[in-house]
């Protein structure tokens, strides 16, 4: 099931998935969050930073798992998303490093398969993901599982969509063509999953993923079969939604 929620614009947006997840970390003992990167979520987490730094959230018990990272790219690379969640996150707030796992992106080839598996059992270990929260691609993505993906799929390398590399390098040449992610089956293990949507852009992705068919082509509408999905959207990204005409018809 899926409820959508659409706030007035983007700080409204952030606004109400930082209130999420710091209910989620009070509801539990040990929460276990699965996090993107990206635009999106960026005020999100300098809401959750500022909760943080007013003693309403504490991560010192909190673990975290990112969705994806770049493939044949280091840690410290600004493009890297380990660099972002380090930037945006744990150099802010009390997550202990430990707790703290975004896939790695210079795994030799040959020890990639293995090293996935590791990833996905470390989740289950943590007692699987509480809270899943999910951006969304153009092309309808959720982690890097590009369309035309298995929705059997879990944890492996991918190659990664044109239209993902156009959106996301303004140098093509200096593009990864590969990361490791998540993969949908992955996802659709979390017991709460939260997407985030802001911005015209994201309007066609977001109608495919709530309001259209449930098809491999756009990953996001696997989303229609989880029990527990909240989709947190501004105006403009939920636009092309049935559901604004009937709100703005009465
Ligand atoms: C990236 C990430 C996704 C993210 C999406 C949207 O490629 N792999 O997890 O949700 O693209 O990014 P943005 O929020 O910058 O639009």
């Amino acid at each position: 099931m899926v409820s959508v929620e659409v706030e007035s614009n983007y700080e409204e947006m952030s606004k109400k998935a930082a209130r999420e997840v710091g209910k989620e970390i009070l509801m539990h003992q040990a929460p276990v969050l699965g996090l993107p990167t990206g635009e999106t979520p960026k005020g999100m987490y300098r809401l959750l930073v500022k909760y943080y730094e007013h003693g309403l959230v504490d991560f010192s018990n909190v673990t975290t798992f990112n969705l994806d990272e770049y493939y044949g790219i280091s840690k410290d690379h600004p493009k890297s998303f380990n660099h972002y969640m380090k930037r945006h996150l744990l150099e802010r707030v009390n997550l202990r490093e430990e707790n703290f796992h975004v896939p790695e992106g210079e795994i030799p080839r040959r020890d990639v398969r293995d090293y996935c598996g590791k990833y996905e059992n470390k989740i289950k270990q943590a007692g699987g993901i509480d809270l899943q929260l999910l951006g969304i691609g153009t092309n309808g993505h959720i982690g890097f599982n590009e369309p035309g993906t298995g929705f059997d799929t879990r944890t492996r390398l991918v190659e990664l969509a044109e239209e993902t590399l156009e959106y996301s390098f303004d140098n093509l040449n200096e593009a990864p063509d590969k990361a490791i992610t998540m993969g949908i089956n992955t996802i659709m293990e979390a017991s709460k999953i939260v997407l985030l949507a802001s911005d015209n852009r994201k309007k066609r992705a977001v109608r495919r993923a709530l309001e259209g068919p449930i098809t491999e082509e756009w990953p996001g509408s696997v989303l229609q079969l989880h029990p527990d999905v909240t989709a947190i959207l501004d105006e403009k990204a939920a636009e092309d939604l049935e559901l604004s005409r009937v709100n703005l018809t009465g």
